[in-house]
């Protein structure tokens, strides 16, 4: 089939680029220039493991087009993706959705023979009918549909995710559409019951659902391990106590930091708006979003009392800065507010993570990044382990480490609080 994929941001990307791989052609249409250029270099602007080399791939066998040009790309093609962003608007909770329609705007002036036209950005319900709005203003009604699509994927295992989906929702009534867009997805539905047809509407609460139960599990569990530490329970048991009931589930049950990414904390706060606006009340979303603004406080106060509450000149070291692992994301990670209010404080801090160094931290004066583990550790007072990568599951820390009395804060339980005793290393997890 012939796809245009608008925007060439996460979703857009990682969405056509997978759909190319599946032999279909795929316009990739940005109006940055640059980026345009970079792709055709085969420069990948995102950080997403695997994904360069399925680009390269499919873009030498001419079935991925990189382009600015979106009058011949949706013109040449029979479904068009709708990805572009939909940040919180400033001062606001609510899903700014400017970007959106004004691609709709441009679409009406291009639209002369039938297309679907998919929202695969994540958006408030009801917005698919004011596309539709936007759009049926064309001469003849019947040359569109407008459907939902909303995605799941992960940052760090996005071609995974796209490739074995739990299941994939298409919110559309016209039977039409939804007969083309399960012969698309065919390739990758392994039972009938992953692909799901539900209403536009639907599709598009499912998503805001899907992310605020997520973002759910994971504020419950982490107030649940407050309250291990304070009753001498290791949290690792309770999930996996909990998790073992398959109601449950064992997945985003790992307490940690606050959840942070370009999705949970948007998303979240987006639902609250959302319910506002239909007045309905989410109390319970509400209590998540401030669970997990107050844990940010909470994890400085933590750091404060594991360092006495001295921390002029402490040296701190960070392992692992980004949001979460496989990723350069560095939006809403908790390590932002952390390490600038340590900054501030003069405590002495190096960082390492393995996607490189950040411009959050650029300027902040008492900051610095080195580009390996046993450069960062050296010297340091505590060692904070704010991301699970890989790299940092595995390290020999009195080896690292050249002082005697040095601390570990093991944000993400990756290290055994009793092996950690046996080392007489003084270690602090989160939750036991
Ligand atoms: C999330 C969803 O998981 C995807 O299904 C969705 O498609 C995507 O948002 C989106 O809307 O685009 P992502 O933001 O990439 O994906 O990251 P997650 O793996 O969900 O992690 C989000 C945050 O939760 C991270 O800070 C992570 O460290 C934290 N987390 C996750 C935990 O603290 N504990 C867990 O058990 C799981």
């Amino acid at each position: 089939m012939k796809l245009c994929m608008i925007g060439t941001g996460y979703v857009g990307l990682v969405s056509g680029v997978c759909f190319s791989d599946l032999g279909n052609t795929v316009y990739c249409v940005d109006n940055n220039i640059n980026k345009i250029n970079s792709l055709n270099k085969g420069i990948v602007p995102i950080y997403e493991p695997g994904l360069e080399e399925i680009l390269k791939k499919n873009y030498k066998q001419k079935r991925l087009i990189f382009t600015t040009n979106l009058k011949k790309a949706v013109s040449n093609s029979d479904i068009i993706f709708i990805c572009v962003g939909t940040p919180t608007k400033k001062n606001s909770n609510s899903a700014d959705l400017k970007y959106v329609f004004n691609v709709a705007h441009e679409l009406k002036k291009i639209i002369n023979k039938y297309k679907i036209i998919i929202n695969k950005s994540t958006v408030p319900v009801t917005t698919g009918d004011k596309v539709e709005k936007i759009l049926k203003n064309l001469k003849n009604k019947k040359l569109i549909d407008v459907v939902s699509n909303p995605e799941f994927l992960r940052e760090g295992e996005a071609i995974r995710d796209f490739i074995y989906p739990d299941r994939v929702i298409i919110g559309t009534d016209s039977k039409k559409a939804n007969k083309i867009l399960k012969s698309l997805y065919m390739p990758i539905i392994k039972k009938t019951s992953r692909y799901f047809n539900t209403s536009r509407r639907g599709a598009e609460l499912i998503k805001y659902a899907s992310n605020s139960f997520l973002a759910t599990k994971i504020s419950f569990i982490n107030e649940i391990a407050n309250l291990c530490e304070q009753t001498d329970v290791d949290v690792k048991d309770v999930s996996l106590g909990m998790g073992s009931d398959q109601r449950i589930g064992d997945r985003f049950l790992r307490a940690g930091p606050a959840y942070g990414g370009s999705c949970f904390p948007k998303d979240t706060r987006a639902l609250i708006d959302i319910g506002q606006k239909f007045k309905t009340n989410m109390s319970i979303i509400k209590s998540v979003v401030n669970s997990n603004n107050s844990r940010k406080h909470l994890l400085i106060k933590k750091v404060k009392s594991i360092l006495n509450d001295k921390l002029k000149n402490k040296k701190i070291t960070f392992l692992g800065v980004t949001f979460k692992p496989n990723t350069d994301d560095m939006r809403e990670a908790s390590s932002i507010p952390m390490i600038n209010y340590l900054n501030k404080k003069n405590c002495k801090i190096t960082y390492y993570d393995p996607s490189g160094e950040k411009i959050d931290f650029k300027n902040l004066k008492n900051v610095r990044y080195v580009n390996n583990s046993s450069t960062a550790c050296l010297n340091a007072d505590l060692i904070i382990l704010h991301t699970e990568w890989n790299d940092f599951k595995l390290l020999n820390f009195r080896k690292l480490v050249k002082k005697k009395n040095f601390k570990v804060f093991d944000m993400r339980n990756l290290y055994s609080p009793s092996k950690m005793k046996k080392l007489n290393i003084k270690y602090f997890g989160i939750g036991r």
